[in-house]
Parts: C-alpha cells; sequence; structure tokens
C-alpha cells in the first residue's frame, strides 16, 4: 500500500471531475421477467480427468422437452471462461453450435437428446474461487450461485434439476480423496498411479448444489441414528495437522440433526454426510447436497486457538449447512430472486438452535445486535432493497444482511403471530406440498398461511419492500387503561419512494413504576399508518415495555423519561426490553452529545443515569454472567452512526467516537472499584467451570472500561490476564485491548502471539484483526505496514478480510478525517476486483454510506467511489456495487 501519497482532493483533479461512465454496463435481470426453462434435464454424467492446472470434464446431458413451455429448436447452455473441446448430440459429434457471448446454443431438433461436451479448465488460475479451483494443493468446488458455468455448459440456474452421476479420476498419491455429492458406489485403480471413484447422488438438485473434492485429507467420523433408524456415517474431512481441532464440528453437526428431526421433524435423507473444511473460500460454508464445503474459520475450534464466540460460530454454521438439507435442498429456489425462501428461513432454524443449545436470551441479543450493525445501515443506504429482490444486475451482491437476516425476522414475526405449534403445522406443510420443487417465497408464505392459519395478505409488504419502519410511540392514561397510540414510517428506499404499511407484532406490556408492578404481556399487532391500542393498568406511573423479544424488526421511537428507562434497565421480567432500555439510555446521551445538543449539566445527568444503571447491572446477583457480559456493551458505533443520521441530521464519526470513549471513561472511573471486585470473582473461575463462559466474557468486558479511564491499570491487569491465559478467548480478550493501548507490552504481547501461532492461519487471521480493529492512534500506519508483512496475501479472502474487512470496521481508523482510510479501501477493491470480483465488492458498501455522513467526509468517500467507477474493465459485481452507491 502506498503511505507515502497524500490524498487528493477530487475537485482539484479533471479526470476524476469529467469520468466519462464506464461503456461496460452489465444488463439488468428481473424478477418479473421469469420464464420456465424449455428444456428439462432429468439426469446428467460428469467425467472429470482431474490435475491442478488441466482438469478436463465430460458431461453428457440427457435433456427433453418441457412440456409447459412453448418449444424451442435450440438449447441455451451457460458457460464462463470455458474452453470448448468438443459437443456431441446423440452420441455424434456436430458442429452446428454456436456461441452467444460465453454461452453456448446447441441446435436441437426433437423432443428429447443426449448432448455431450467436453471441456479444460485450469483450476490453479481460478483466483475467483468459484467453479473448480485449487487450495492448498486439493481441488474443491464452488458453484453457488452461477459456479458450475465455470466447469461446464449447463442451463446454470436453480429451477432446472438433475440427477447426478459422476466419475471422477486423477493421481492417487495428489488425492488420496475422492469426494462428491450423494453416495460412493464404485472405486478402483487406473493406469500410471491414477484411481477413480464413481459417485451417484439419487436427489435431484439444481447445478448450484453441485460438489467435488479431491485432496489428501483425513477425516473426523462418527455415526448418527436417525429417528426412523437409519445409520448415518458423519464425517470431518481436514488435512491431517487440523484433525486434533475437529470434535466440536462433529458434535455440532450431531446436535443439528438430532434438532432438526425433534423441532421440525426433519430426518436426513442419504446414508452419507461429508463436511471439507478448507482454506480459500469466499463466503462461511456451502451447503451442497451431502457434501458440504466449509471455510476452516467455521470448522476448526479448540481451546487453545479459538475463542467461545468462535465455537458459537462453528455451532451455528453447521447447523445453518445442514438445516438448508431441507430448507434449500430438498426444497430449492425457483429463481434467485427466492433468495431469501432458503437463506432467510435456514437463518430463523440456526438461530431458533442457538437459542435452545445456549439459551434464548442472549442469542436473542447477540442475533439483534448483527441486524443493527449490519442490515440496518443497509436498509437505510444506497443498497437498500427488498428481502425478495425485483432485479439484480451480479446475484453474488445479494447474498446480504437483508436477504439472510432481516429474512429470518420476518418468518419470525410469521412464528410470533401463529404460536409455535400452528407455525409448524405450517412448515410442515410447506415441507410436505413443496418436496422435491423448485419454490418462491410466495409458495412459502402461503403455506404457512394455510398451515397455520393466518392471514399474511397484509403481510406480504414485507417482502416486497425495503426500509426499516420506524414506530412512534405515545400514550395517555384514561381512568383504568392506557391509550397506547402507535405510527408507523417506512422510509423511502431507492426505487421505492412510497410505501404501504405493514402488519407489525410487538410484545407489549405496561409496568407501574411508582409500585414497581410488572404488568402482563400481550401481543399486538400493528397494521394500519396510526392506530391506537387500549392496555391495562398495573399501577399508577406507567411505562410502557414494547417490542418485548424483539418481535418486529423495526426502530421504535419513544420519549420515555431516564428515570422509566433506568426502572426498565433494571427490573424488566422480559431479558431483552432490560438490554434495549440500557441500549436506549445510551444512545439518547450518546447521540444527543455527539451532535452538541447537550449543556454541561445535562452531560453530567445523563452520564449519571447511566452510571446508575451500569451499577445495578455490575452488582446483580441474580443476572447470569453471560447476561451481564452482554448488558455491560454500550451501542457500537455503526448503530450509533445510524441514531444519528436521521432526517436532516448527519452523521459525524470523530464526535460519536469521542463522545463514545468519554463515556467509557467516567464509567470506568465511577465504578472502578465495582469493575474490580467483578473482575476478580470472574478471574477466580475455571476454564471448564459451567460459568466459565460468562466469567471470561466480563472479565474482558471489564478490561474494555478500564483501558478507557486508567491505561496504566488496563495495560498491567491484561497482560497479567494475556499471561495466565490457558485458553483462547482470555489471551484474545487481553490482546485486543492492549492493541488499543499506547503502551511498549502492546508490542511484547503481540510479538509473543504471533510467535506461538505461527503457521496457523486462523490464529493469524485475528493477529491481523485485532491490530486493525485497535483503537490505537497509528492505526492506519500499523494497517500498511500489515499489508506488507510476508504473511499477508490478497489472494486468501480469509486473510483479505481480517485486515481490510476489520479495518472498514474500525470507526477511528476508516473514518480518519483524512481520508486516508477511505483511500485505502478504495485500492483494496481495485487490486482485488480483478482477482475475486466478489470479495472485491463487499468492500463497497463502507463507502456507500457518504450520504449520510458529514460532509467533509462524505466528499471525500465520494470521490473513492468516482475513483473506482473511472476504472474501465470492473467486474459486473463491483461495478454493481458502486454505481448503486453513487447513484443512492
Ligand atoms: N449458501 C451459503 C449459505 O448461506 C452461502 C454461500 C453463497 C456460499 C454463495 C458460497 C457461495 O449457507
Ligand atoms: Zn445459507
Amino acid at each position: 500500500m502506498d503511505i507515502a501519497t497524500p490524498p487528493t482532493n477530487p475537485n482539484d483533479n479533471p479526470e476524476l471531475a469529467d469520468a466519462a461512465p464506464t461503456p461496460h454496463d452489465p444488463p439488468v435481470i428481473r424478477r418479473e421477467d421469469y420464464k420456465p426453462f424449455p428444456w428439462l434435464v432429468p439426469e446428467i454424467e460428469l467425467h472429470f480427468d482431474l490435475g491442478l492446472e488441466a482438469t478436463r470434464v465430460v458431461s453428457k446431458l440427457t435433456v427433453a422437452r418441457n412440456a409447459k413451455t412453448k418449444p424451442q429448436d435450440t438449447i441455451k447452455l451457460e458457460g464462463d471462461g470455458l474452453e470448448l473441446l468438443s459437443v456431441k448430440v446423440d452420441g455424434e459429434p456436430v458442429n452446428n453450435w454456436s456461441m452467444e457471448g460465453d454461452d453456448l446454443i446447441v441446435p436441437l431438433s426433437s423432443e428429447a437428446h443426449e448432448i455431450e461436451i467436453a471441456t479444460e479448465i485450469d483450476p490453479s488460475a481460478n483466483t475467483q474461487l468459484m467453479g473448480l479451483y485449487a487450495s492448498n494443493g486439493m481441488l474443491c468446488t464452488q458453484c453457488e450461485a452461477e459456479g458450475f458455468r465455470r466447469i461446464t455448459f449447463f442451463p446454470d440456474r436453480p429451477d432446472v434439476l438433475s440427477t447426478y452421476r459422476v466419475r471422477m479420476e486423477g493421481s492417487k498419491q495428489q488425492f488420496p480423496i475422492l469426494l462428491c455429492n450423494g453416495n460412493k458406489v464404485a472405486e478402483g485403480e487406473g493406469d500410471n498411479g491414477t484411481h477413480w471413484a464413481e459417485w451417484h447422488d439419487p436427489w435431484p438438485k439444481p447445478s448450484y448444489l453441485f460438489a467435488l473434492v479431491a485432496g489428501d485429507l483425513v477425516a473426523n467420523s462418527g455415526l448418527f441414528t436417525t429417528m426412523s433408524g437409519r445409520e448415518v456415517e458423519c464425517n470431518i474431512w481436514v488435512r491431517k495437522e487440523d484433525l486434533a481441532r475437529t470434535d466440536h464440528a462433529l458434535e455440532s453437526l450431531h446436535r443439528s440433526m438430532k434438532w432438526d428431526e425433534e423441532t421440525f421433524g426433519r430426518e436426513y435423507d442419504l446414508d452419507l454426510y461429508n463436511i471439507v473444511a478448507v482454506s480459500d473460500f469466499n463466503m462461511g460454508a456451502m451447503e451442497n447436497k451431502g457434501l458440504n464445503v466449509f471455510n476452516t474459520k467455521y470448522v476448526l475450534a479448540d481451546p487453545d486457538t479459538a475463542t467461545d464466540a468462535d465455537f458459537d460460530a462453528v455451532e451455528g454454521v453447521i447447523a445453518h449447512e445442514y438445516f438448508h438439507n431441507w430448507s434449500g435442498n430438498r426444497i430449492t429456489c425457483r429463481d434467485w430472486f427466492q433468495l431469501s425462501l432458503k437463506e432467510g428461513f435456514t437463518v430463523l432454524r440456526d438461530q431458533l438452535f442457538s437459542q435452545d443449545m445456549r439459551g434464548e436470551a442472549v442469542k436473542r441479543i447477540e442475533d439483534v445486535r448483527i441486524l443493527r450493525a449490519a442490515q440496518f445501515p443497509e436498509d437505510a443506504g444506497p443498497l437498500a432493497h427488498p428481502i425478495r429482490p425485483d432485479s439484480y444486475r451480479e446475484i453474488s451482491n445479494f447474498y446480504t444482511a437483508t436477504v439472510y437476516n432481516k429474512g429470518a425476522e420476518v418468518i419470525r414475526m410469521m412464528r410470533a403471530m401463529s404460536g409455535v405449534e400452528r407455525f409448524r403445522e405450517g412448515t410442515d406443510l410447506y415441507f410436505d406440498r413443496h418436496d422435491g420443487e423448485a419454490a418462491t417465497c410466495e409458495d412459502f408464505i402461503t403455506a404457512i398461511e394455510d398451515g397455520a392459519g393466518l392471514d399474511l395478505s397484509q403481510f406480504r409488504n414485507w417482502y416486497r419492500q425495503a426500509g426499516t419502519p420506524t414506530i412512534s410511540v405515545r400514550h395517555e392514561v384514561e381512568g383504568e387503561t392506557l391509550k397506547l397510540h402507535l405510527k408507523q414510517d417506512i422510509p423511502a428506499t431507492p426505487g421505492q419512494p412510497e410505501k404501504q404499511p405493514m402488519p407489525i407484532p410487538l410484545r407489549t406490556a405496561v409496568h407501574s413504576r411508582s409500585n414497581q408492578a410488572l404488568g402482563e404481556e400481550q401481543l399486538i399487532v400493528l397494521s394500519e399508518d396510526e392506530q391506537t391500542f387500549d392496555l391495562p393498568l398495573a399501577g399508577p406511573d406507567p411505562v410502557v415495555s414494547i417490542n418485548r423479544g424483539y418481535t418486529a424488526p423495526v426502530i421504535v421511537n419513544r420519549t420515555l423519561d431516564r428515570a422509566d428507562l433506568v426502572f426498565l434497565a433494571a427490573r424488566d421480567d422480559d431479558s431483552f426490553a432490560r438490554y434495549e432500555a440500557l441500549q436506549e439510555l445510551a444512545v439518547a446521551y450518546l447521540v444527543e452529545a455527539a451532535s452538541g445538543e447537550l449543556t454541561e449539566g445535562e452531560r453530567v445527568e445523563g452520564r449519571s443515569a447511566i452510571t446508575e444503571a451500569f451499577r445495578s447491572i455490575l452488582t446483580d446477583d441474580a443476572l447470569d454472567d453471560t447476561m451481564r457480559g452482554e448488558l455491560m456493551m454500550l451501542p457500537s458505533e455503526t448503530y450509533l452512526f445510524e441514531a444519528m443520521a436521521t432526517g436532516e441530521r448527519k452523521a459525524d464519526p470523530g464526535a460519536i467516537h469521542a463522545e463514545r470513549e468519554a463515556l467509557k471513561a467516567a464509567l470506568g472511573r465511577d465504578l472502578a472499584s465495582e469493575f474490580h471486585s467483578l473482575y476478580d470473582r470472574c478471574e477466580e473461575v475455571a476454564f471448564d467451570d459451567p460459568a466459565g463462559r460468562g466469567a471470561r466474557k466480563v472479565k474482558t468486558q471489564v478490561l474494555v472500561y478500564a483501558a478507557a479511564s486508567d491505561p496504566a491499570k488496563a495495560a498491567e491487569l491484561a497482560a497479567h490476564q494475556f499471561d495466565k491465559a490457558d485458553n483462547m478467548t482470555d489471551r484474545q480478550g487481553a490482546l485486543m485491548v492492549l492493541c488499543g493501548l499506547d503502551a511498549p507490552v502492546r508490542t511484547d504481547k503481540l510479538k509473543a502471539f504471533y510467535e506461538r501461532y505461527t503457521g496457523n492461519a486462523l490464529v493469524i487471521d485475528k493477529w491481523y484483526t485485532l491490530q486493525a480493529l485497535s483503537l490505537h492512534p497509528d492505526v492506519i500506519a500499523q494497517v500498511e505496514a500489515l499489508a506488507d508483512h510476508p504473511d499477508f496475501t490478497i489472494k486468501n479472502p480469509n486473510r483479505v478480510r481480517a485486515l481490510y474487512m476489520a479495518f472498514a470496521g474500525n470507526p477511528l481508523g476508516f473514518h480518519d478525517a483524512s481520508g486516508r482510510g477511505y483511500k485505502m479501501i478504495a485500492d483494496v477493491i481495485l487490486a482485488l476486483d480483478p482477482l475475486n470480483p466478489q470479495t472485491a465488492a463487499r468492500f463497497v458498501s463502507p463507502l456507500g454510506k457518504w450520504r449520510r455522513i458529514e460532509p467533509g467526509r462524505a466528499a471525500l468517500m465520494k470521490a473513492e467511489l468516482e475513483r473506482i467507477a473511472a476504472v474501465d474493465g470492473l467486474s459486473r459485481d463491483t461495478f454493481e456495487q458502486v454505481s448503486r452507491s453513487l447513484d443512492g
């Protein structure tokens, strides 16, 4: 990275000012244009002659006219970067085919044919990591969403379902293990040190679920007996040196299989379930039928190298991919606009699973924290889209927090409105009715309506409309009842200036502050623009506790007295509402302070209310430490950014950061003795004590406050925690705090950490991330130096994200007023785009926030976007994200 060049002022640069629009304008695909494919492909046979530099693929398709469509005398097979060797139709070589761009058009005269196509690809040159690629000497595939066309010519769309028979052959020494979807049906030795295996998957599937892996792997295996008594062999395949870190993944898989039987009545449907860990992967993991391919990050875990949060993430992703076997594979998507059909539903399923494994309250708070940090900004920015989008240029750009996390929230609302049992009747009907099909979101909604007995006509707006609704709350007392006035506003989003009201289910209770009485909870559904609800009073001084458990993904706008919020934070019987009150107290104070709206007197008052609420959190003996650790976290700067950038007001990241740090320092100072006695108590708890997890969480939170209020003491405590840690959670927590301090131990401990874990890629990723996220004043220069470190490589997505995604999420560094942070991210996008467009495009959205930020930074961000837009030959991925970010 270039450290020396000062950031350029875009207004001085004539080249940027009138940059011509790039000629490359990828077409827009629209949901309303969906047409079924004119051919069915009931069977496909694939032969792979495997080599790292050259793999030969022969594909035999059985095709037949699709009676439901208008007959066509050609078939169009998609391709991307393939070398075509030959085409045969019904066994005879033909040369009447033609190319349409990258796609192959073959004339076909009759009702049914067999097409045979030979292609050659170079996996070692595949830096996109889509299709067949080489990673660490092994070969693996990634086909979702449109990667299969990089392996062979095919109707690469999710509504074409085929049964696959695959023969793979390659060097026995290089690729001792040969894996594919389904069951292995035959294997044997070939000439010249080769061997082969033949696999058959009996379940028809779309091409995006195809997978193949060949490499030197070992497995941690375990049998699972399904509810009907069938035995399933489960394998977690890794490189030999990683085998000792796979038990947690295998156990998580078994727990997921059991849970899906008990909770959704879903049983696994093959005798084999393989998971392979690969270290070069664009995403988290992939649900290919019977052969999941995982990023090593979501497989490998042991206490020495993985934090408690990493263990949770492994369990959650293993569950997610497993649950896709029904929500995604047995029932797949008709087209990519329906992505939330499988992703939203599967995220909900993995969230419910993790709630059952680890406790509902804390998991719910974590999920809402993610929603607010990742999805709310998306919904409020230029990339906002409905959970079922209407158009795209590159589908990879729509694997978003909106489709995944808001998609899960929308289905969670259906569940809240129907109740758990009726919801189960709805999902049973859905699985039953659409098994074996490529379905739509509409099919899902109808099945839930029919099975759960709900009327979701107006609710469908949640699928159509983007933007996070804001609910304004007012009330007055009338005799024995509370009149609750609610109003919903859904902001305009790109392409959607006007919005229709949506049904918003809100679990609500009315407490009484003066006699500390807790009211009874009920579910109210706001479905009009404005509506009044009569609720019973529990006593004088009513306090409304609304959206308890976070039943709806909305922003609640209420003006509660500080005393009411303090009461809710200390006393509410819904743990989410307690958390929420505390967050609200802090958000209101920090946003007003950052906007310069508070007098010194008001500041003192605001801080002391927060201090009192925190005191009760720190000292409440009834609280579990995992929940206490959660409650101790102040709202993130991203979330404060969202809260500040409302209406005409712009966000000022510098002011937000300064105020949040000042509040941390004040809390650390005023509650020093509470914090320290808490730390001392937690320090006594052993690693494998059931209370250990909560204790570790609380300890690191205490260090965070100490770092702000008493850096010298924090350095000492953190160094001590680092030295005596017998697990990664304590070690990483301590190092995170040290990274933000300007103390000599910072350098020592970073070095010790690096040396201890040299060669362990996932832990070295942490070493990168901790520094890139740090609050150190020199963070930009440190990140620049880290990019020059020999361990950095732009070819590995985990490493790139460890350094630059972390940095883009570091409000201090990224939003540095000089614009150096923005430039650095723009440079990464430009360097990565030719190699791996999918990953490059993910770095655009941090810059896309420019419209909602104060004018100085906004101009710098916009200039970086324009600099990218002016480059010729951008990928579809980056082109789409950059142009949406500029157009808004
Ligand atoms: N379908 C995967 C999941 O969520 C995500 C993914 C998408 C992986 C595209 C790779 C490529 O489970
Ligand atoms: Zn998924």
